[in-house]
């Protein structure tokens, strides 16, 4: 459902009566923002994003284009907003520079083209380049909000993402404030203030999962708020695909792993240890399986939370988890909205920066689990760039949580686009995470733990538990020749893109 008409509970949802006299029209609201404006708007994975607000601001630019005049915006956001805004913007050219991530066909054409600049950043470290000024001033905040309190404080929407950063340091700032969130939401959010720059940081006394160190409403200087637009359109829905007899494979294979680290006194039985799961069908057919496993009272502290975690939370699978983002279908939204006092106590809401932040996720030992494009023979894993040069999303908070995970584990079909990719290759043709990083990688054809295992070692195992049968002897046939021309890493740099080459040149890599 998206219909800009104000909902009946509008005016209460603003009761500091400072605000009530800054509302506006999106139209209105967006003349305040001026060409080569930097631009950073709420949103994580769709949800939380400014709706009436970005409409306007993608028609005032397209009019301004009609005009023959030159406008454009720097957009940042928390992670992808909703793709119908990213795509409103693109499709006008409004923007210039983009960061730190998005996944729309849209702006991923604008990106590979080279005629939007995209800047893909580990989700965790946004805020401090901000601070740090590596993006300039930031001209205008838009931040959709449920409301705010009496004393003017804000309460949040249904991500938080970097909104407590945009709100303190935009020069401006124009909150959209949505009577489709639910208004019971207030307490889910734990908006924490004691990030600060080196050499001035102190700890986070964050122990585990569900602890709340910080506060449910934004903090904001009132005098920056130029404007109020009032809308009452849901989120996007965020479409979920029931998994497939591969992702179904690859879910048994990571549940097997899990299983026998118990066995091995690595994992604690009862509860296992706080799982993050990246974006993706896989990711989401690996938690969804957790449904029929013994695991009870999980822990998440994750970025991201679809659908199927409400399901894993309601039938006591998931006892608490921790996230930056409710990214929900229609039904889920349903389905949160009509118990939201249950799940109240369950999600806890946190800016990125504490979601994804590599101190706590070291210290709770998170299981980090991610999707990839492709790794190579060695472990080295590609997730953003097709074929090595196009861009596919971005990194997001893969690398938070790889980098920092108990353990951490890749998650992918063997094989892409009917089998003419092949998802392990002599060399990765770009490398989001190392090979010091990647612990496990799994596919449907099984898992390799790579766990204390020399280059020449993991070789063999990526290759004969992971590679689809139809390019295993490829691949052997490539590691040996490499291994007999010596190296600790062996390679045939000539050779090293042979299969890229080759489906650049036939349209597939199969040999
Ligand atoms: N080359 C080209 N295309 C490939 C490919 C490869 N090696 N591997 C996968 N693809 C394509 C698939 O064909 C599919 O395309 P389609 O949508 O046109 O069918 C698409 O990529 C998605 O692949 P799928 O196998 O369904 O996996 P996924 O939905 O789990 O997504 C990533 C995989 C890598 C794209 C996704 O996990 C991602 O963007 N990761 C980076 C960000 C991240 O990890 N965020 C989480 C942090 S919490």
């Amino acid at each position: 459902m998206t219909t800009s008409a104000a909902h009946s509970d509008a005016g209460a949802r603003l009761p500091f009566a400072a605000y009530a006299q800054k509302v506006m029209s999106a139209d209105d609201a967006v003349k305040l923002i001026h060409p080569n404006d930097t631009v950073a708007i709420s949103g994580f994975a769709s949800a939380g994003t400014p709706k009436d607000s970005i409409t306007a601001l993608a028609h005032r630019i397209g009019e301004a284009r009609d005009a023959g005049d030159d406008f454009t915006i720097n957009l940042l956001t928390g992670a992808s907003v909703s793709p119908q805004t990213e795509r409103l913007l693109a499709e006008v050219d409004g923007i210039a520079l983009r960061m730190p991530y998005q996944s729309e066909p849209t702006a991923r054409g604008r990106i590979n083209t080279g005629s939007m600049d995209y800047v893909d950043v580990h989700l965790s470290h946004v805020a401090q380049q901000v601070w740090e000024g590596y993006y300039g001033t930031i001209d205008v905040a838009i931040i959709e909000i449920a409301g705010c309190t009496a004393d003017g404080e804000l309460i949040p929407s249904t991500s938080v993402g970097n909104n407590k950063t945009w709100l303190d340091v935009a020069e401006k700032v124009i909150l959209e404030v949505n009577s489709c969130v639910p208004a019971q939401m207030k307490g889910m959010h734990d908006i924490y203030y004691g990030t600060a720059l080196p050499p001035n940081r102190k700890p986070i006394m964050m122990t585990s999962v569900a602890d709340r160190i910080g506060q449910p409403t934004y903090r904001v200087d009132p005098d920056k708020v130029v404007a109020i637009v009032q809308t009452h359109s849901r989120d996007h829905a965020s479409p979920v695909t029931a998994p497939d007899e591969v992702s179904k494979a690859i879910a048994a294979n990571v549940l097997k792993f899990f299983d026998d680290e118990v066995k091995a006194g690595r994992l604690p039985a009862d509860k296992l240890l706080p799982m993050q799961a990246g974006i993706g069908n896989v990711a989401n057919a690996v938690m969804a399986s957790f449904d029929k496993s013994p695991y009870e009272a999980l822990d998440c502290y994750t970025e991201v939370i679809q659908d199927g975690m409400l399901g894993l939370i309601k039938d006591g699978t998931v006892d608490h988890a921790s996230t930056t983002s409710l990214a929900l279908s229609d039904d889920g939204i349903e389905e949160l909205i009509a118990n939201i006092d249950f799940y109240r106590d369950h999600i806890t809401l946190r800016p990125q920066e504490i979601s994804n932040h590599p101190e706590i996720v070291r210290r709770l030992g998170v299981i980090a689990m991610n999707g990839m494009l492709e790794a190579d023979i060695y472990g080295n894993v590609n997730s953003t760039h097709v074929m090595g040069t196009k861009m596919m999303n971005g990194i997001g908070g893969s690398g938070d949580f790889t980098r920092n995970g108990y353990v951490s584990i890749f998650l992918s079909p063997s094989t892409a686009k009917g089998g003419k990719i092949s998802a392990i290759v002599p060399m990765s043709s770009h490398v989001d995470h190392t090979e010091h990083d990647v612990q496990v990688i799994v596919t449907e054809q099984g898992l390799a733990d790579l766990r204390g295992l020399s280059p020449r070692k993991r070789a063999r195992v990526i290759i004969d538990n992971c590679a689809h049968p139809d390019y295993r002897d490829a691949l052997h046939d490539y590691l040996d020749r490499a291994e007999a021309k010596g190296g600790h890493t062996p390679h045939l740099l000539d050779e090293a893109f042979s299969f890229h080459e080759r489906y650049e040149e036939t349209g597939s890599m199969l040999p």
